[in-house]
């Protein structure tokens, strides 16, 4: 039978995976909720030989019976299909289950503790079975945690716990991975085989090996990563979905007691995939500034409060952007230094617009701890327009007062000149004139990038750090 429906043709057809099996690892799944079971059946239909395991006996019978232990769109029909084909088994048998496999895949559940942490005990307990197991094989095994976990889990409690219950050694008779799980509820069969991301953190090349061979019919492109990018990825993840929701949620309240239709501005607003929904402005970097939004962000809350709309997210933004100044601040004053020179003054490279530029506040803080500033900006021209801009940041702005004073007097002719003249270079924009100084900088001048100037950071330059990488 031929499980492809026009409506899921990203279902590869089964004639098409029913492959040998032989070079393809059988895997054990620990956990049959959400996603374990579908990724039994999933990997089932590609060809795999799965055995399920949970501590739930009426689980294991479900899926023994090929029949789903969830309500997920398509998941009975594959697990059917796998037990006839004598691809699916299931066991409350969690040390056979390993023994029988070359992979174990950990998907047990990760609740909230009482005191907010991720709690933890359900992967511990498996992890420590797991490796009881791994006590009487001799061959490699792969074990694959594809729970949501707090960084560091995977190396620091399943890879500890198992080579502690075993005895074995990580990266010589066992590897770990952590490969995170994206699938939506309810249409996670369809996005199994045409996944968002595949994303895998491995402890070693063959570990890594094995587990991108797993997905390499249904992802050309795996991502590879550290294991604990790889557990941030999913964090991050969840929240970004979390701040899209509630940003929503915050629109649509202002928009109803603005009387305007929420679903009419956002059906719009949706449209712009060049700036909106886009890597644009998500990078870590530097404080957001200009002339639009701070401005903007303040009008939006003031419209809020005087309509008595609460809309903390939206509240708090002007509040999280001034603690990313004042970390810039921290940063600088840690290093103990008196003369303190800025590659980059405007809001944002190539313009000359100076209004609510960060860098004019960070610089406003640290001249009021007794520090001597010095600047660079190849776009500074101290013109008409300029002075125009010098008048209104030191109206909208009376903590920046000083400096807009003195700023003439502050700024160097070149880079060259500016590095020579400063106990730290704080880089403000990430352009090659700025790369080029800072790599000509006299050996030991401390740099505060605040704009990643680098995809790769430098290694071994203790004088270098940046403000969130
Ligand atoms: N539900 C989702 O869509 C989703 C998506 C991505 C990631 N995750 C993460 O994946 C993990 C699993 O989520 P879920 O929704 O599938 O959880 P779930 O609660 O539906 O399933 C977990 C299963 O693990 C079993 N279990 C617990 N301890 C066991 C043990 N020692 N041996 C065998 N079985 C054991 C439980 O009986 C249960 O059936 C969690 O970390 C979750 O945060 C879930």
């Amino acid at each position: 039978m031929n499980l492809v429906s026009k409506d899921f043709v990203a279902l590869p057809a089964i004639d098409a995976v029913a492959v040998a099996q032989e070079g393809k690892p059988s895997i054990s799944v620990i956990g049959l909720g959400y996603v374990g079971a579908v990724s039994c059946a999933c990997l089932a239909h590609l060809g795999f030989h799965m055995t399920g395991v949970d501590v739930s006996l009426e689980k294991v019978r479900l899926v023994k019976e090929g029949r789903s232990p969830i309500v997920e769109e398509r998941l009975g029909e594959l697990l059917a299909e796998g037990v006839r084909l004598g691809r699916i088994d299931a066991t409350q048998n969690l040390v056979a289950a390993v023994l029988s496999t070359d992979v174990t895949f950990l998907s047990v559940g990760t609740p909230t503790a009482p005191d907010g942490s991720c709690d933890l005990t359900y992967v511990r307990q498996a992890s420590r079975a797991i490796g009881q197991a791994l006590a009487m094989k001799d061959a490699f095994h792969v074990v694959v945690l594809r729970c949501s976990v707090p960084p560091g889990t995977t190396l620091d409690c399943v890879a500890v716990e198992v080579a502690a219950a075993s005895g074995k050694t990580l990266g010589v008779d066992f590897g770990v991975a952590f490969n995170p799980e994206f699938l939506r509820e309810g249409v996670a069969v369809a996005d199994f085989y045409a996944p968002p991301k595949t994303v895998v953190g491995a402890s070693d090349a063959r570990t890594e090996q094995i587990v991108a061979s797993i997905y390499g019919a249904v992802d050309k492109k795996i991502q590879l990563c550290s294991i604990p990018a790889a557990e941030m990825v999913k964090y991050v993840d969840n929240v970004w979905h979390a701040t899209k929701v509630a940003f929503g949620n915050e629109i649509g309240r202002l928009c109803k007691s603005l009387d305007i239709d929420s679903h009419e501005v956002m059906n719009i607003f949706v449209t712009d995939t060049k700036l909106h929904l886009s890597p644009y402005y998500l990078k870590p970097g530097f404080a957001f500034g200009g002339s639009c939004l701070p401005k903007e962000v303040r009008a939006v809350a003031h419209l809020a409060e005087a309509r008595n709309v609460d809309l903390p997210l939206i509240q708090s933004l002007g509040v999280t952007n001034h603690r990313h100044i004042a970390e810039a601040a921290r940063l600088i004053e840690s290093l103990n230094v008196k003369r303190v020179g800025f590659l980059g003054v405007t809001f944002k490279p190539a313009t000359d617009d100076l209004r609510e530029s960060p860098t004019l506040e960070l610089m406003a803080m640290l001249e009021a701890k007794g520090a001597t500033l010095r600047v660079y900006d190849p776009n500074l021209r101290f013109n008409d327009n300029l002075k125009g801009q010098i008048a209104y940041v030191r109206h909208a702005c009376p903590s920046q007062a000083r400096v807009m004073d003195n700023i003439e007097a502050m700024c160097v002719a070149d880079a060259a000149a500016l590095t020579e003249d400063c106990d730290v270079v704080v880089v403000s924009h990430a352009t090659d004139e700025f790369r080029a100084a800072v790599a000509a900088r006299r050996p030991g001048l401390p740099v505060v990038d605040l704009a990643r100037l680098y995809k790769q950071l430098p290694d071994n330059d203790a004088s270098y750090q940046g403000i969130a990488w």
